[in-house]
C-alpha cells in the first residue's frame, strides 16, 4: 500500500510515500515531498519529518536519544518490566496476545504505533496481520534505527516516520487501529498526543493502549512520585479514564494487573 502523510507546512498538502519504503530488505534513502513542494529526508527508509530534535522537557525523553537506551532498550528492560510492575509472571507473550485480541488486526487495513520505540507493538501486529500496513511513529531516531534493524531481522516490512506524537503527520481519520505501549507515561503534553489520536482514528477504530497507573502502597508511591522528577508521570484508573474520555475515547474493556493498566479504548 502507499501512504499519503499530511505536510506539517500545509495541513491540505499531501506527501506520497512509495510503499518500496516499507520493504526494509531494500535501503531507501532520498527526499519526499509535499504537493506544496517542502521536502522531508528519508535515511535508511526512516521518513523524517520532524527534521530537528525534539526539545528535551524531560530526563526520560533525553535519555530516548542515546543510542545505547534504544539499543538494550528491549531484551534488558522492555521484555522484563511488565513481570516486575504486575507483580507477577507476565512474559511479552501474554501482552501481545492481549494486543492482538483486543487489536484484532485485518486484511487492508493500517496501524499506527505510536512513540513506538523499537516497535515491539508494530512488528506483533505484523506478525498477526501479514496483510495489514503498520507505521511506527517516535521523535528518537536512535529508536526508530533499532526499531528498523529489529523489524528487517524479523522480515517484517513497514512503515517508520519520526514526528512529535503532538502534532502527527496524518490526515483526519487514516488509521484503523492505534497503539500505545508505555508511552503515555512519558509524555508531556498527554492531552494533546490523545487528542491527535482521535482526530486521525477512523470512528469504527480500536485504540489499545497500555500505560502504568499510580501505586496502591505508600512505598509505591514513593517510588513513583521521585520517578515524576525525571519526567514519568502517573494516574489513577480514574484519573486516566478521565483523560481518555476528555480526548474523545470511551473505555470498552480494561484489565489492571498490579500498576499494570491495559485498556481497549473507542472514539466515544
Ligand atoms: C516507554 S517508550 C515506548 C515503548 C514502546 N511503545 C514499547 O511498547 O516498547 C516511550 C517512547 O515514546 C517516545 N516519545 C515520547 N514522547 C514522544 C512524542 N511527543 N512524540 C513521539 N514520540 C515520543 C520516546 O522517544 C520513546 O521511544
Amino acid at each position: 500500500m502507499s501512504l499519503e502523510l499530511k505536510s506539517p507546512e500545509n495541513e491540505r498538502a499531501a506527501i506520497q510515500v512509495p510503499e518500496e519504503i516499507s520493504n526494509l530488505s531494500t535501503p531507501f534513502n532520498g527526499t519526499l515531498s509535499s504537493q506544496d513542494g517542502d521536502e522531508y529526508d528519508v535515511k535508511n527508509n526512516i521518513i523524517d519529518i520532524l527534521g530537528k530534535q525534539p526539545h528535551f522537557s524531560s530526563v526520560a525523553s533525553y535519555t530516548n536519544h542515546w543510542k545505547l537506551t534504544a539499543t538494550i532498550y528491549e531484551e534488558i528492560w522492555r521484555k522484563r518490566s511488565l513481570t516486575l510492575f504486575t507483580g507477577e509472571d507476565f512474559p511479552i507473550e501474554k501482552e501481545h496476545e492481549l494486543l492482538i485480541e483486543w487489536t484484532e488486526p485485518k486484511e487492508g487495513c493500517l496501524y499506527l504505533d505510536v512513540g513506538c520505540s523499537t516497535a515491539l507493538y508494530g512488528r506483533a501486529l505484523k506478525a498477526a496481520q501479514q496483510k495489514a500496513d503498520i507505521i511506527g511513529l517516535d521523535f528518537s531516531m536512535q529508536m526508530l534505527e533499532e526499531a528498523r534493524i529489529k523489524a528487517e531481522a524479523d522480515e517484517t516490512n513497514m512503515f517508520f516516520v519520526r514526528a512529535d506524537g503532538k502534532h502527527m503527520p496524518f490526515f483526519s481519520k487514516t488509521f484503523d487501529g492505534i497503539v500505545m505501549g508505555g508511552t503515555l507515561n512519558e509524555l508531556t503534553e498527554e492531552a494533546r498526543v490523545l487528542s491527535e489520536a482521535r482526530r486521525v482514528l477512523k470512528e469504527n477504530g480500536v485504540f489499545f493502549m497500555m500505560h502504568l497507573i499510580k501505586s496502591d502502597a505508600w512505598y509505591g508511591r514513593l517510588l513513583q512520585e521521585s520517578m515524576g522528577i525525571g519526567g514519568i508521570k502517573f494516574w489513577t484508573k480514574n484519573e486516566s479514564n478521565k483523560l481518555f474520555n476528555q480526548a474523545g475515547f470511551k473505555v470498552e474493556k480494561q484489565i489492571i494487573r498490579g500498576i499494570v493498566c491495559f485498556s481497549k479504548l473507542k472514539p466515544s
